[in-house]
């Protein structure tokens, strides 16, 4: 039975990848992964959100409003805050309700704000409940704001007690008596946990823990949808994203929220660089969720920006963007080995988008992007079996959907949203193809879903049939590892107060107690952690159904053996015997079996955040080889299994 065989050292350089495509979907950026605490913090607003003083309430009575002064923080952030006394004089201020709640524990935050107008004495920063009122901590910060220019405020904050729960709030008072007319403005109110890594505006712990401990090896960012933009004029501008906060404009996004920027291009390759991974980042193509095409003669301007951005993530510190990466702190490259052109170019604008990209878009990014970065691998964002329009299914440069016949170093990106069922259909969808990566993948509908598929929601969570239905296509990858370098979850996180996607790899609220790990999650993680660097030949004396699997060895290991498998629709529901011999393994040789199960039973159970209970069973055993070097064992239904010759 073919198990692929491949060289994948040869080829890729790194073993089969697993890992996640990250952009701001769910809340998963802003108020998620990306630590800042406080939401609104500078009164962004782009064509479809206006500007607001949402999430702030006043303290004492104060007026709240919105001001367009003639000298603003900066150009990108021209709105701000006014915190007036709207009777006498006293304390007054303002609270931010964060991002639903805040999490408050005895540890440093790390806080600062911009003030204009003058003002004698000190501003007075807390957390506090927003139930009880009860104060956390608080600290006293000297003012020194003045009458006719912006002054930045620093603080650290680190409570004196831990709240019970995550209805916290953040106040900025100060009193009105030290100022000129009782008002002051105020902009980019910001407060920071202590973050992954303890990098400056950085990753928010718990989360990036999480998605950490799953072991991957590769981020594909900006998006998804969220690079592509709903217009042509509103796309994730990478260059909008450096720099000091105050440059950051912000950004409509396009899943239904106002974005910050925050977590921006350097923040990416930082996540990166932190997590050991490596990265594929896709470059603006031309088009956008609408259908807007940038036609051929407009394009070459946004094949420089690429080949900027490009030069921006590894290019030394003496060339152009190189040298603005070296000034924001990081002189030395990153590195970068994948570059992908757009995302999902032969859906959005149909048939156009599909008709521009085949005819041109890709080829003229790519020619560009190999002119200059011979080794960079060029990923096409669209898969051989993604829909060519109508009467266009054949031809010279339709082979493939994409024409990938004038780029033939290409490789292309297939996105299986799938039931179960058709995951496990596909196991062999790689076994006579071009490459690959998986940039996004999930079982996203229960089998046989009414009303089918995207007419219908999608699951709640991901649930356990579910994430055997993905590891059998994992396995169906991994085994193809010669042609296809990864495969990324997507959407990876999920605010449980406010999102799109239910089906995410982790889920989390404001209070770090509901971080909770999918069932996918613990699949995926189980397969991260056993490399394979080079996959082996397989035979067997049944083909595969119920069981699935890859086998193969992992130099950076000393050559250990893998076997990776999962089972799915067994025909008695009971327990599969396996027996797997490695050539060369004689008896007595140990071996580790890892076997994941559902706990409940139940095929459509899921790991719910607001219970806490994870219904993964993880089982590992030592197995030692038989008479013959053989491993013997069992696999109930259901259920996805590791066995590995490393036991150290
Ligand atoms: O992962 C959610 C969305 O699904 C992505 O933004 C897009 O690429 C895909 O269609």
């Amino acid at each position: 039975v073919r198990s692929s065989g491949g060289n994948v050292t040869g080829k890729f350089g790194h073993p089969f990848g697993y890992g996640f495509l990250h952009e701001d979907i769910n809340n998963s950026g802003d108020g998620g992964i990306y630590a800042e605490l406080i939401q609104n913090r500078a009164f962004q607003y782009s064509p479809n959100f206006n500007v607001s003083t949402a999430h702030y309430f006043p303290i004492n009575g104060a007026s709240l409003s919105i001001q367009f002064l003639q000298e603003p923080l900066s150009q990108a952030l021209p709105a701000s805050m006014r915190v007036a006394a709207s009777k006498g004089t006293g304390k007054i201020g303002f609270k931010n309700e964060g991002y639903w709640g805040m999490d408050v524990r005895k540890q440093k935050y790390t806080g600062s704000f911009w003030v204009k107008g003058a003002y004698t004495g000190s501003f007075t920063a807390s957390l506090q409940s927003n139930l009880t009122g009860e104060i956390f901590g608080s600290a006293k910060v000297p003012s020194k704001a003045v009458a006719n220019k912006w002054t930045e405020h620093k603080f650290e904050l680190i409570p004196k007690k831990e709240a019970p729960n995550s209805n916290n709030t953040f106040s900025i008072t100060f009193d009105t008596k030290g100022t000129k007319n009782g008002s002051l403005d105020f902009n980019l109110i910001s407060l920071f946990p202590p973050t992954y890594k303890n990098r400056k505006n950085g990753l928010r712990v718990d989360i990036a823990e999480a998605l950490a401990e799953m072991n991957p090896h590769f981020l594909r960012f900006p998006g998804g949808n969220m690079l592509e933009g709903l217009t042509n004029d509103t796309y994730w501008d990478w260059k909008d994203t450096l720099g000091p906060l105050k440059d950051r404009p912000g950004f409509q996004g396009v899943w239904g929220y106002q974005q910050t920027h925050g977590l921006g291009m350097m923040e990416y390759l930082e996540w990166a660089e932190d997590m050991d991974l490596q990265i594929v980042v896709a470059v603006w193509a031309g088009l956008a969720l609408n259908g807007d095409v940038t036609p051929q003669t407009d394009l070459q301007p946004f094949i420089d920006d690429a080949l900027n951005e490009i030069e921006f993530v590894r290019g030394p510190a003496d060339s152009t963007w190189g040298a603005r990466r070296a000034a924001l702190g990081h002189p030395e490259p990153f590195e970068l080995n994948y570059v992908e052109v757009g995302n999902e170019d032969w859906l959005a604008g149909y048939p156009d988008g599909w008709e521009s990209y085949r005819a041109y878009r890709f080829k003229m990014f790519h020619d560009a992007i190999k002119a200059k970065y011979p080794d960079i691998q060029v990923i096409a964002s669209a898969a051989t079996s993604d829909p060519a329009p109508e009467g266009k299914t054949t031809g010279p440069n339709t082979q493939n959907g994409l024409g990938f016949s004038q780029t033939p170093d290409a490789i292309g990106d297939y996105h299986p949203y799938r039931e179960p069922d058709e995951l496990v259909a596909e196991f062999s969808r790689f076994d006579n193809d071009i490459g690959h990566i998986v940039g996004e993948v999930a079982a996203t509908h229960v089998n046989g879903a009414t009303p089918p598929r995207w007419n219908g929601p999608l699951y709640k969570y991901p649930w356990w049939i579910g994430a055997v239905g993905e590891a059998v296509s994992l396995i169906g990858y991994e085994r193809n590892s010669d042609r296809i370098p990864g495969t990324f979850y997507a959407p990876v996180l999920k605010n449980v107060n406010r999102f799109q996607w239910p089906i995410t790899l982790v889920q989390f609220s404001a209070d770090p107690k509901m971080t909770t790990r999918a069932v996918t999650w613990y699949c995926w993680s189980l397969f991260a952690h056993h490399p394979i660097s080079h996959t082996l030949p397989t035979t067997s004396n049944s083909s595969y159904g119920p069981v699935y699997w890859v086998a193969g060895k992992d130099e950076a290991r000393d050559g250990a053996l893998v076997w990776k498998g999962a089972t799915y629709n067994t025909t008695d529901g009971g327990s599969i015997p396996v027996s797997v011999k490695f050539e060369g393994v004689n008896a007595g040789t140990k071996a580790s079996l890892t076997v994941l199960t559902n706990s409940v039973g139940d095929p459509y159970a899921y790991n719910d955040p607001f219970t806490g209970v994870n219904i993964v069973n993880t089982t590992t055993t030592e197995l030692t080889a038989g008479y013959g070097g053989g491993f013997h064992f069992s696999l109930p239904q259901l259920s996805v299994a590791v066995l590995d010759t490393d036991v150290a």
